[in-house]
């Protein structure tokens, strides 16, 4: 028997300064890793105006995650300790694996609009301490499928017969941005394990059997398990992202930037820190 995704959370997130004092929105995070694993976090960008993000998030560590920078627009300026260097822009992705280490810098522009999202995913333990390593995965490296009143970016996974510009190298993910033009049906099988939830960038959409209740922008949508995912847009039509991977069922070790398994392994990151040897050759 098949069943249809039913709505299992609605959240907004909170407004807070991070970075060397960037507003974003963090609509996920700490509280929220049971029910997203393998989604540790996800921070929304949606401004205007520079002064909410121009001051950047200057040099800092990572490990044991990968993060997925994702802008519909923007400019970010971005280099690392492994000598890359960079700029992430209008519908390009930038997939870093932190791995066992990683410093670097992630500087927004100001541009006329700064919108997208930064989603920190969860390594398994066997490959917390990987190589790190960037993907910078341009505009045009990502596939769009448009079919009946919707148009898919396929960033990551695969759409339909569409391959993704990556699979995910550690956990497999499924990311699309969907636009889909108003009152349009969509929906796709999905694994019946996998986390899956959307974040609403722009417009508002249906997405339960009677189509009664109807959700709007900045906000993410958690699914109860199944084995298919159905939305319908509301009038205004709808712009989504939407992120499904099989959960870890790993214990969690959290630390500001740091990611680990357990409390010994996250205080050896912050002691290699401070005496040089974060960073491995
Ligand atoms: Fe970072």
């Amino acid at each position: 028997m098949s069943t249809t995704r039913q709505i299992r959370k609605i959240v907004t997130g909170t407004t807070q300064l991070d970075g060397a004092g960037v507003k974003l929105v963090r609509v996920i995070g700490h509280d929220d890793t049971k029910e997203f694993d393998p989604f540790l976090m996800l921070d929304a960008f949606d401004s205007r105006n520079p002064d909410d993000y121009t001051k950047g998030f200057p040099w800092h560590p990572h490990r044991g995650i990968e993060t997925v920078t994702y802008l519909i627009a923007g400019d970010i300026e971005h280099s690392d300790s492994l000598g890359n260097k960079g700029r992430i822009l209008d519908g390009c992705c930038q997939w870093m694996t932190a791995g066992s280490g990683i410093l670097h810098q992630e500087m927004p522009q100001p541009s006329e609009r700064m919108l997208g999202v930064q989603l920190w995913l969860n390594l398994p333990r066997k490959n917390k301490m990987t190589h790190p390593q960037y993907r910078d995965i341009t505009d045009s490296m990502i596939p769009k499928v448009q079919q009946d009143g919707s148009t898919v970016a396929v960033i990551a996974g695969h759409y339909k017969d569409t391959q993704g510009a990556t699979q995910g190298d550690y956990v497999k993910t499924l990311a699309l941005d969907v636009q889909l033009e108003p009152k349009s049906q969509w929906n796709i099988p999905t694994d019946t394990e996998a986390t899956l939830f959307i974040y609403i960038v722009e417009g508002a959409g249906y997405f339960d059997a009677d189509r009664q209740t109807m959700i709007e922008s900045h906000r993410a949508v958690l699914f109860d398990q199944g084995d298919s995912f159905a939305i319908q847009a509301a009038d205004s039509g709808i712009r989504f992202l939407l992120f499904s991977g099989l959960p870890l069922r790993e214990p969690i070790s959290w630390g500001g930037p740091i990611v680990m398994n357990t409390r010994e392994e996250l205080q050896q990151a912050f002691r290699e820190i401070d005496n040089g040897t974060f960073i491995k050759k």
